[in-house]
């Protein structure tokens, strides 16, 4: 029985390859995506939701539902500087399809009402919708078969800060409502991509080499993101979301993963967006399952093989 998915996302680059996780493994039924304020302009983000559904060969089979424009309190904080334009600066066919008018919140709610416990929901940009949708259904969180994280840090570096990873810092009340919203959660952090999610360049070569539309379509939007994780010293492209993808429809990827307690820093001077990730010794309530490690060869092989075969031939 594939896993229903709905997917969360400030589309850019890796996003693109979690949408593609939900659109070509056998296990995952994707059955809309919603976009949410990040990575690059909002517009352009719903347009490379639609580019990558295209590139899939899926046009016009899964709707997208442009969401929450800005975090709740906030500025939008941009990564165009990591990402460019989300879709490798090329330019991509014109997708046909055209964004549903339905606000993704509304969305939100309305899907998972209809289908209780049915749906997951893989939340991979900052958590604006995700926490509007908990406001606006006080039952949407226990209705939802179960929400996947790409956030945070547990108990180590951040990204867009020393002290936070971006998805929780462009958002962090949102964030912060979401971990006391009573969801069945996994998160998928960004040490752990930082330990394995890292594709190098013998990896990416063979990639390429594949020489498949999609494998074409990875090539060239995730150069943008190569070329920054290598500036700073990753040694090859940061996969975040596609990894959080395949934990929701693979778990058999998921080597280790442990209860912790997750709150996320709203006030602080230097840690704004800095997630706390309580192990267990200080008396709080477990909140949150977190991923600790991976099969990595697995991961890396069932990507490879959803890009070299079937759809967007
Ligand atoms: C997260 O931030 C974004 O730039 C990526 O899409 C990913 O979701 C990693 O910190
Ligand atoms: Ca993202």
């Amino acid at each position: 029985m594939p896993t229903r998915l709905i997917i969360d996302t400030d589309t850019a680059a890796d996003d693109c390859f979690a949408i593609l996780v939900g659109l070509l493994h056998p296990e995952a039924r994707l059955e809309a995506v919603t976009v949410v304020a990040g990575n690059v302009a909002f517009d352009q983000q719903v347009k490379n939701a639609l580019i990558t559904l295209e590139a899939a060969g899926r046009g016009g089979t899964v709707p997208v539902f442009p969401g929450a424009r800005r975090p709740l309190l906030r500025d939008w904080v941009s990564a165009e500087y990591v990402h460019l334009d989300g879709k490798g600066g090329a330019s991509w066919p014109e997708p046909a399809q055209r964004p549903e008018r339905e606000h993704a919140v509304e969305a939100l709610v309305r899907l998972v009402d209809a289908n209780p416990g049915e749906l997951s929901l893989v939340a991979i940009g900052p958590l604006t919708n995700v926490a509007l949708a908990a406001a606006r259904d006080p039952e949407f969180a226990r209705k939802l078969r179960a929400l996947y994280v790409m956030g945070g840090s547990n108990n180590a570096r951040g990204n867009i800060t020393p002290a936070a990873e971006y998805n929780f810092y462009v958002d962090p009340e949102a964030a912060r409502i979401v971990f006391r919203a009573g969801f069945e959660v996994t998160v998928v952090t960004w040490d752990l991509t930082l330990r394995q999610a890292v594709f190098g360049r013998p990896q990416l070569d063979r990639i390429r080499a594949l020489g498949t539309p999609l494998a074409r379509f990875f090539d060239i939007v995730n150069g943008p993101t190569l070329a920054f994780d290598e500036s700073v010293g990753i040694p090859g492209s940061t996969h975040p979301d596609t990894l959080t993808c395949l934990v929701a429809v693979q778990p058999s990827i998921v080597r280790r993963s442990a209860p912790y307690h997750i709150d996320v820093e709203t006030a602080g001077e230097l840690t704004r967006g800095y997630s706390m990730f309580d192990w267990g010794v200080f008396g709080r309530t477990p909140n949150a399952r977190v991923v600790e490690e991976i099969d990595e060869r697995g991961f890396y092989d069932t990507f490879v093989g959803l890009l070299s075969g079937g759809a967007g031939q």
